[in-house]
């Protein structure tokens, strides 16, 4: 038996991974003062064919469940917490800021850097119209990214705004209902051959590739990296219209994240939706809202691509490993001793290992050292008295065993 396209294991060393991921993530979050929030892994496939766009509904993994109900399994949070925020706002004071760590599902077809599940950070501030916001998350995204060690010769942010090209779309006298589907059509043309793009822009494809070209810009693009240089962030961005955003609930800056080779799909993406929480309750709440999410597949590839940001996670991973004190059992008979010392030292929050079944005591410490212990205590021919080895020095001294406990701290 195979696991499914696109789904991962995740061995003991990928968990690792995973959680050093997690842990950055929570730990910066915490930082901005976001706090942690989640939602249903399956949601009614209605909420994303209302608001998410074409291409993610078909991308949905759905099906009818036993109560004839027409579910899918989240492909994005962002549509579950406009649902949320609409339902439960009155109880928190506005502007929120929730941030979410969770895995999601798309059927799209397996790639570099995409899989059929995927874990996101997600962060949102709701309740503020101001683009002191977008600075806010903006800074936020690129302070996550700091937090794995990487700096502004590994990734970027290019922040463009949807309001730039919905603007020109009116200037152009496009009807409203095809603004999404050239809006589709402009954010994939980095991706896509030039005619592809231009049979989908018709007669605007001449002058939408020459601002793709020359670069546009607009006031409040300009705002928001003034206000990113303020806080000495200035480095990590670039203005760059040509970034649409390919779900279709964006209303002004959007941004997504890229690192500075060019070898990857995109690290992170999102912006403002200011319509979309009015929207799925048919304008029963309306609050303005901005985020984005950051995925843990192309971010792991590009950690383990990035000299200094790999030895990071490697330090944190084998510190996170390590144990405090072996227990190695010499004597046979001293286990009994040694079982009621072990069950004391992981009370008072140790991290103790020692072997389940007899072992020759040479393997024991060669046991010891690959568990990367502090110290190991021995219970043999002493006893009552116990042996401490320290793992770093080896330096050894006979204790009481009573007297343990008072040596702990020395023990970690
Ligand atoms: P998104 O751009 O669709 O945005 O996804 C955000 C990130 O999730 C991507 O940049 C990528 O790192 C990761 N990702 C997406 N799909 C896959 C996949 N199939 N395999 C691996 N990684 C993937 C959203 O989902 C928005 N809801 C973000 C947002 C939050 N906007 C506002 N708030």
């Amino acid at each position: 038996m195979q696991s499914l396209p696109g789904f991962r294991d995740f061995l003991p060393d990928d968990c690792a991974v995973r959680n050093y991921i997690f842990a950055c993530w929570r730990e910066v979050a915490r930082r901005y003062g976001f706090i942690e929030w989640d939602g249903p892994l399956l949601e009614p496939t209605e909420l994303y064919k209302k608001k998410s766009g074409a291409e993610i509904v078909d991308q949905l993994f759905n099906f009818i469940d036993k109560g004839e109900r027409e579910v899918a399994m989240r492909p994005e949070l962002t549509p579950s917490l406009a649902r949320v925020i609409a339902a439960h706002e009155r109880e928190f004071k506005k502007p929120l800021k929730w941030f979410s760590i969770g895995q999601f599902f798309r059927y799209e077809k397996q790639q570099r850097g995409r899989l059929r599940e995927h874990f996101q950070l997600n962060c949102d501030v709701i309740g503020e119209a101001n683009l002191a916001a977008d600075i806010e998350l903006v800074a936020l995204c690129i302070d996550l990214l700091r937090g794995f060690g990487f700096t502004e010769k590994d990734f970027f942010v290019r922040i463009s705004d949807r309001d730039f090209w919905t603007d020109f779309l009116r200037e152009k006298d496009v009807p409203a209902d095809r603004w999404d589907e050239l809006l589709q059509a402009i954010d994939k043309s980095g991706r896509e051959p030039r005619e592809k793009t231009a049979e989908k822009l018709g007669k605007l494809a001449d002058p939408i590739f020459s601002i793709l070209n020359s670069g546009g810009t607009s006031e409040k693009l300009d705002q928001l990296v003034d206000g990113l240089r303020e806080r000495g962030l200035s480095d990590y961005v670039a203005i760059d219209v040509g970034i649409v955003r390919g779900l279709a609930y964006y209303t002004g800056a959007v941004f997504e994240v890229f690192d500075r080779a060019g070898k990857f799909r995109a690290i992170a993406g999102g912006g403002r939706y200011d319509n979309l929480v009015a929207q799925l309750s048919d304008s029963a709440v309306s609050l303005p809202a901005l985020g984005f999410a950051m995925g843990d597949v192309v971010l792991g590839e590009l950690v383990n691509e990035t000299v200094h940001a790999r030895q990071k996670l490697e330090k944190a991973i084998a510190d996170d490993r390590k144990i405090d004190i072996y227990v190695v059992i010499a004597k046979e008979q001293r286990r009994g001793d040694a079982l009621k010392q072990i069950q004391q030292l992981r009370d008072r929050g140790y991290r103790v290992d020692y072997p389940l079944t007899s072992e020759k005591v040479g393997k024991q410490f060669q046991t010891a050292e690959q568990l990367g212990a502090h110290v190991a205590i021995l219970f043999g021919d002493e006893w009552p008295q116990v042996k401490i080895k320290n793992m770093g020095t080896a330096a050894q001294e006979l204790v009481l065993w009573e007297e343990l406990t008072n040596r702990l701290p020395e023990l970690r």
